[in-house]
């Protein structure tokens, strides 16, 4: 393991233990990526760790119980082409803030991007992103060769995980939000 985790970040744990068996694997590991990506660039590393461990927490629900959260919380309803995929960001942000008193604004702010990101993503958020595609255990082959060049050029290996991405959306002929094309946009433009 990479680090120990500290009390609250055990409390987390325990909460995926109980409500998230099936995506803990992948959770840890984005955990494990994003410290170590956070180490490589100078980024607080117990932010990357919260916001790696909190990313995916919505996914506990259906889509038809995260809508119901997005509406009373947010009062938002979204159409039926936004799907669980993307909406499980929010709602991860949602349980975060209330089930854990987190209320830090770049933690919150890395979960609730790490799906469909914008134009103006820090440093912590683009982690969380690149991690998620790019742990391990997901098996990309695609991702494998990625992984390594995040710690030699992150710029360049974060547009190919945005690249990659935007394939696979438009592979599945799925709804491909504006947020991510103006992110898109906002890497090949600079
Ligand atoms: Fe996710
Ligand atoms: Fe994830």
């Amino acid at each position: 393991m990479i680090r120990d985790f500290n009390n609250q970040e055990l409390e987390i744990v325990k909460y995926i233990n109980q409500y998230l068996p099936f995506r803990e694997k992948h959770i840890l590991s984005t955990r494990e990526l994003s410290i170590k990506i956070a180490e490589k660039y100078g980024v607080g590393t117990d932010k990357a760790s919260i916001a790696a461990l909190c990313h995916d927490l919505g996914k506990r629900y259906k889509d038809d119980d995260m809508r119901k959260i997005i509406l009373e919380n947010d009062n938002i309803e979204y159409p039926s082409y936004i799907t669980g995929a993307l909406l499980h960001a929010r709602v991860s942000a949602i349980i975060t803030e209330k089930e854990f008193n987190i209320t830090d604004k770049e933690i919150l702010k890395a979960i609730e991007s790490h799906t469909v990101g914008h134009a103006n993503m820090s440093m912590l958020e683009k982690i969380i992103y690149a991690a998620d595609y790019l742990e391990p255990t997901r098996k990309l082959e695609t991702a494998d060769k990625i992984r390594e060049k995040i710690f030699i050029d992150f710029d360049n290996a974060f547009l190919e995980v945005v690249y990659e991405s935007i394939s696979f959306v438009l592979s599945k002929k799925q709804y491909l939000s504006d947020k991510t094309i103006e992110l898109y946009n906002s890497l090949v433009t600079k």
